[in-house]
């Protein structure tokens, strides 16, 4: 590659998750904190991240189909990007992409974005750069102070996974489980806060695992770790993902009867109602021991939002098992569910599975699925009518004096009024759509 000027303005383009949102941010000010400034909505930017994920369908595919739209563009304006791929694909297919790719010139896992300068550098030389290590902690110490402003901020507290759930590449591309320090998240919310954070979304791809030493030495859990944020002045709402049934520890549930910033909302994936392609997906817990777990849960806190995740058609997946799916979502009636197709990734136990299920068959299934999960989110909003709560706003609506913002069980609500992004409004739920509702500012309804 021939050496190229130092990028000037970058874009950072996040599929996935949320903590590739998180990573995306934090790639961001590690490239502003170079002066290299974001590009202007609607203009060529010097440096491209595909900051990509790996968790399902063809990943790879849209990567390479990415990368060819940027060269054309770039051919087309005269304005050759540097490209770089961050992110899961990156670090399962690191080498490949380096192989098929040759537009590409940076290749970044997710534990090593930290080094993004020096292969900037690298590539201002004209040569490329890979770096998938996982020296996970060590990116959290190597990156810049947080300069997010807004009122509600991702976290990642907890990352990598130990699970090895058959179906999941999340093991191999985020790495083993590792928590971060007490004292450095106490402080990052700290920062967040003096900057305008008023909600703190906890991230984890098992953030219930979360295990660290509170600051007077003690060995603690999620829950401490939220009791101590929730005394942090000016923050307002704290709230986890994702969690493990296994992970769970008591002191987490009774933290949702005690601390009232911990809004009351549970993302629980179950993924599937039958104990057999349970075992088989190796989730390590059955459908009972699942429920038991949300009785308790809505013991403390009746009105608590629950959420999963769920897929369909895994290998082996009879008709009889997916209905044990269905009676599942009918028992827990679901506020809000991620419902998926099973999609082999490649080097995990499962693709190599017996009893692939046709794609027509998934889809039928999906389809079923997903109209119950519907049904029961539709409930949930209609039931929520009539409630008096808090709406944190964070987005202007369409019409002049519309504003848009999560109720505490994190549904979507609009109303009209006097407000500001940022604002805490209370309002009354006042009718509710599928996926959304309409509040009253200062006024009663009538149920
Ligand atoms: N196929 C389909 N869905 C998957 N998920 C993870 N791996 C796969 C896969 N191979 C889903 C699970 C998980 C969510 C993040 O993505 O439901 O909870
Ligand atoms: Fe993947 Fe299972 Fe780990 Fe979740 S718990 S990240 S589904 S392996």
């Amino acid at each position: 590659m021939k050496p190229s000027a130092p990028p000037q303005t970058y874009r950072v383009k996040s599929f996935g998750c949320q903590m590739n949102v998180y990573d995306g941010e934090r790639m961001a000010e590690l490239l502003s904190e170079r002066g290299i400034q974001p590009a202007a909505e609607g203009e060529d930017a010097d440096l491209v991240i595909l900051n990509t994920c790996h968790i399902r369908e063809k990943a790879q595919e849209k990567v390479y189909s990415d990368v060819g739209r940027l060269v054309l563009a770039g051919k087309q304006s005269g304005k050759k990007p540097l490209i770089a791929v961050a992110g899961c694909v990156a670090q399962a297919e690191g080498e490949e992409i380096m192989k098929r790719a040759p537009a590409v010139s940076i290749v970044v896992g997710p534990q090593a974005y930290h080094r993004l300068p020096e292969m900037l550098d690298k590539a201002a030389k004209g040569e490329r750069a890979t770096d998938t290590d996982m020296p996970a902690i060590a990116k959290f110490d190597a990156l810049p102070r947080r300069r997010k402003r807004g009122p509600s901020a991702f976290l990642t507290v907890q990352e990598g996974c130990d699970k090895f759930c058959t179906y999941c590449v999340v093991p191999y591309t985020r790495g083993a489980e590792i928590s971060r320090p007490f004292k450095d998240l106490i402080a990052e919310v700290q920062r967040l806060v003096e900057a305008g954070a008023k909600e703190i979304m906890l991230l984890g791809q098992n953030v219930n695992a979360w295990r660290g030493e509170d600051d007077r030495g003690r060995r603690t859990g999620l829950a401490g770790l939220i009791h101590a944020l929730a005394k942090i002045d000016g923050l307002e709402r704290l709230r986890y993902t994702t969690s493990h049934p296994n992970d769970m520890e008591d002191a987490l549930i009774a933290a949702h009867g005690e601390v009232d910033k911990l809004m009351p909302y549970l993302h629980l994936p179950v993924q599937s109602g039958s104990d057999r392609v349970l075992k088989a997906m190796n989730r390590q817990h059955s459908a009972d021991s699942y429920l038991k777990i949300i009785e308790k849960f809505r013991a403390v806190r009746p009105d608590i939002a629950i959420a999963g995740d769920f897929i369909v058609g895994f290998p082996g997946e009879t008709e009889a098992e997916f209905e044990e799916t269905l009676r599942i979502v009918d028992e827990v009636r679901y506020a809000a569910c991620f419902s998926f197709k099973y999609s082999p990734r490649p080097g995990t136990p499962a693709a190599t599975m017996d009893g692939q299920i046709a794609p027509e068959v998934m889809a039928e299934r999906l389809q079923r699925l997903q109209e119950r999960l519907a049904h029961h989110q539709y409930a949930f909003n209609q039931a929520s009518v009539g409630t008096t709560c808090k709406v944190l706003v964070d987005r202007t609506g369409r019409d002049p004096g519309q504003w848009l913002g999560k109720s505490p069980w994190l549904q979507s609500v609009w109303f009209e009024g006097e407000a500001a992004i940022g604002d805490l409004v209370e309002v009354t739920l006042a009718a509710a759509g599928p996926v959304s509702l309409k509040g009253l500012v200062g006024q009663t309804v009538s149920v």
